[in-house]
């Protein structure tokens, strides 16, 4: 059972004191010693803003309580505090609230976040958190039911700092990941955005096979480096014009080796990933691939997906071999080696959703500086 301390308004307060002080002014003058009393206590309480008359009586127990709560929420904590009450109106918001996201007024200004059954989550002091976004501030939002004020308290914590470091650490972590898989891919005279464009397919097929969100960035970032085992290759293979003997081409083939070998030392989730799609971005879905030659399920999802995206996008564009081939042509070469090279259901999203695939060609264009 909490105690409460404070059961009188600040209104109330004044009213009690100046009562009091006219009861004790009129006493005075008549020797009314009870009305002396009852002045004493009617400024003694309002002094305090505790009446126990009140409190044995009943009266206002749930403002009671809620100014107890409120004790301990300091109105000049650091952080944003709120209280909204079971209707999910704010009845409480400190300094910081107010400075900070004035624009929440209800509960159901944070998106839906917050359920609409209010009774039912402060019944179950149920708790959750979430972040929440504005055009320039990330928070994090600890909601908390509390029953004995029926009301929703929560807790807020300004987190953009956190975020934007997050961001950063990632964004340097992408744009490293994508040169070191353009040097492989520069010395081997596949310029431009190629690099760019695979990541961009990779993701999009990583969804379609239903990874999630988070799965896909991580292909994402990790498939630029898929060509990383270039950098062993001697020059006079890598930028032949014409076509390798098989002597070369076997010497060509270790760049899939090469690039697993130099990426699976480290324990970072991205290198890992960068490390299974070097070594199986060749490996074909029949078996007939290098260097393993795996076959089926048997060879990892993220390089049967990077395989689909860097042949789709090589045939795409020009190299010092060969022109660039119309969509029609490279839709028709899936087609066929659907089952054989790749993989059928990513062939089949592939083929389902070639505006998507086009749209990325089209941003990530060579002619056109990239994103
Ligand atoms: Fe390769
Ligand atoms: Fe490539």
């Amino acid at each position: 059972m909490q105690i409460p301390l404070i059961n009188v308004g600040k209104g109330e307060s004044h009213l009690r004191t100046a009562t009091g002080t006219l009861l004790i002014i009129v006493a005075t003058y008549n020797s009314y010693w009870l009305l002396v009393i009852m002045g004493v206590l009617l400024i003694f309480t309002g002094t305090l803003y505790y009446c126990p008359v009140c409190h044995l009586l009943g009266i206002r127990s749930k403002a009671s309580r809620e100014n107890f709560y409120l004790s301990f929420l300091p109105r000049y904590n650091i952080q944003p505090v709120s209280i909204f009450n079971q209707e999910g109106r704010l009845s409480f918001a400190n300094s910081r609230y107010k400075k900070i996201i004035p624009q929440i007024s209800s509960s159901y200004d944070f998106g839906g976040e917050i359920p609409d059954n209010l009774e039912t989550f402060i019944g179950n002091e149920a708790q959750l958190r979430f972040s929440f976004e504005t055009a320039d501030a990330v928070f994090q939002i600890m909601v908390q039911g509390v029953r004995p004020i029926d009301a929703v308290v929560c807790y807020i914590s300004d987190i953009t700092e956190v975020v934007n470091t997050n961001r950063e650490i990632i964004n340097t972590q992408k744009e490293i990941v994508c040169i070191m898989g353009e040097i492989g891919e520069t010395r081997s005279e596949e310029t431009g955005h190629h690099v760019r464009r695979v990541a961009e397919y990779s993701r999009l097929l990583a969804i379609g096979c239903g990874l999630s969100v988070e799965e896909a960035e991580l292909i994402h970032m990790a498939s630029p480096m898929h060509d990383i085992g270039k950098v062993g290759i001697p020059d006079s293979i890598l930028t032949k014009p014409g076509k390798l003997t098989a002597e070369e081409y076997e010497i060509m083939k270790t760049h899939a080796k090469m690039g697993y070998d130099t990426l699976n030392h480290s324990e970072r989730p991205i290198l890992k990933a960068a490390a299974i799609i070097a070594g199986e971005h060749h490996e074909k879905f029949d078996g007939r691939g290098y260097p393993n030659g795996t076959a089926g399920k048997a060879i990892h999802l993220y390089g049967r997906i990077t395989a689909v995206a860097d042949v789709f996008d090589a045939l795409g564009s020009d190299r010092v071999y060969k022109k660039a081939w119309p969509l029609a042509k490279i839709t028709a070469l899936f087609q066929e080696e659907r089952g054989k090279h790749f993989d059928p259901d990513l062939v089949d999203f592939l083929l389902a959703n070639l505006e998507q695939f086009r749209d990325i060609r089209i941003r990530f264009s060579d002619t056109k500086p990239g994103g």
